[in-house]
């Protein structure tokens, strides 16, 4: 098909994984397959075989059943723009706000940031706290559903935003699958395989499966979600790439494996390895047009970024210009 970008993308929605199917390490019936040879969760040194397709093959086939969500192309000839915790050059972040933002722009996909309520409620913050971006105080992991819900998220960064709340995961789910857009999830810190299935759950009985795609610095939890919901995909985040890092995200099926843009620059040959392999890799956090441009020739597939919007005209001029 030819997409409104005006690439050509030859490439349709594939089959489900092979072997997907019933099976209840946590207790849901959408919790799949059994021929992956995956031991139970909670460890992550499970061998599964290295990437045996390159990372575009994989966007089609795998997981996504969308080719592309209102004109935005799911597998094109150029990187996708990845909204920082929602568009937080233009919000205050990780907020619905934000995340409108980030959709009105057409950004790619929508990155935010999970963290657990006292009640074991996924939540959309950054912090392991709440001091910074809201007008409360307290670590998020001991404060209930109800406080939160009542803290103020958006004053902090104009009062035009004062009123915007910390979205409850399915409150996020909701929104997006309801008026558009694709997230990045980044579950912070280390989750308990009851609390990744739980984000799975929701993912999946919203049925964003296919606009969903999580990312951890946490391997294990990682592995969690391989054992759990394997049809979920999933990215490693990396600081300082590692050398065995090949070995890890093979043991994850990873989708993709994302550094840091100095982690990228300091350990090129570590990251030219997973490229050069075919693995997706989104860049982050980026706002210089000369990393830009230098990520762009270095073939990344995804920047982050606080500045989608320019990022955007950013990649309409290299690409498009006559
Ligand atoms: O997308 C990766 C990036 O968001 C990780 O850093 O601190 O902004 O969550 P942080
Ligand atoms: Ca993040």
């Amino acid at each position: 098909m030819t997409n409104t970008r005006g690439n050509h993308d030859p490439a349709g929605p594939g089959p489900a994984p092979a072997g997907d199917g019933p099976n209840s390490p946590a207790g849901h019936e959408w919790t799949a397959h059994e021929s992956a040879g995956h031991e139970s969760a909670g460890t992550d040194a499970v061998s599964a075989g290295p990437l045996t397709s390159t990372w575009a093959d994989r966007v089609r086939s795998a997981a996504f059943a969308h080719e592309d969500i209102d004109g935005v192309p799911l597998v094109t000839d150029r990187p996708w723009v990845i909204a920082h915790r929602g568009y937080s050059g233009a919000a205050p972040e990780n907020t619905l706000a934000a995340v409108d933002a980030a959709r009105m722009i057409g950004a790619d996909w929508i990155e935010v940031d999970l963290h657990v309520s006292g009640d074991g409620t996924p939540t959309v913050i950054h912090d392991q706290s709440v001091d910074r971006t809201t007008d409360g105080s307290g670590a998020v992991s001991r404060l209930d559903d109800d406080a939160l819900s009542r803290l103020d998220a958006g004053s902090w960064a104009g009062p035009g935003f004062a009123g915007q709340r910390l979205p409850k995961l399915d409150t996020l789910l909701k929104d997006v699958s309801t008026k558009g857009g694709r997230l990045l999830l980044e579950l912070k810190g280390e989750w308990s395989p009851g609390a990744v299935a739980s984000v799975a759950g929701s993912i999946i009985d919203e049925g964003m499966a296919d606009r969903v795609v999580v990312q951890s610095f946490s391997v294990p939890t990682l592995a969690h979600l391989r054992d759990i919901a394997p049809l979920v995909e999933r990215c490693l985040l990396r600081t300082t790439p590692r050398e065995d890092d090949m070995r890890v995200v093979d043991e994850l099926q990873a989708l993709a494996y994302n550094p840091s843009v100095r982690g990228f620059f300091t350990r090129r040959h570590v990251v030219d390895r997973f490229l050069d392999a075919g693995y997706g890799m989104f860049v982050w956090t980026v706002d210089e047009p000369a990393s830009w441009e230098r990520l762009l020739g270095a073939g990344v597939h995804g920047v982050i970024t606080n500045l989608p919007a320019t990022l955007q005209g950013y990649i309409a001029a290299k690409y498009d210009a006559v």
